[in-house]
């Protein structure tokens, strides 16, 4: 099946530079892999179940309007779950943040996948383990 896409420049510039890298025979071959680990990411992320502890790591463009108050918001929804978070001015336009969880897997998830779907979030993952209690 084909697909067309539209994408800023600078963030296929970046996806060409990487599949040039990694040795790609053709973007269509990196575009596949990448949608792959999208999927097998995503399917990781529905077995996260049960007391967790873990952090979502974010790069975004505080420039962008509106976005550093959902961040917020959405922090301030899930107050119990966090424990601590780290934010970090990159340049001017960006921000790096860290934010420490603890509490039920599903509610991480929740909030991790609310974060992921901002316009403007640049990067984040989830990273969790199972807490001691689990163990
Ligand atoms: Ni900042």
């Amino acid at each position: 099946m084909r697909i067309g896409v539209s994408l800023p420049d600078n963030l296929l510039d970046k996806f060409d530079e990487i599949i040039e890298k990694r040795g790609y025979s053709s973007r269509s071959e990196g575009i596949r892999d990448a949608i792959r680990s999208y999927i097998s990411y995503y399917e990781w992320m529905g077995d996260i179940k049960g007391h967790r502890v873990g952090i979502v790591a974010v790069t975004y463009d505080h420039t962008k309007r509106g976005l550093s108050n959902a961040l917020g918001d959405i922090q301030h929804h899930y107050t119990p779950l966090i424990k601590s978070s780290v934010h970090v001015h990159l340049d001017h336009d960006n921000c790096f943040e860290v934010i420490v969880l603890d509490g039920d897997g599903e509610k991480i998830k929740e909030l991790a996948e609310d974060i992921m779907a901002l316009k403007g979030v640049k990067f984040s993952k989830l990273t969790t383990i199972a807490s001691n209690e689990n163990i």
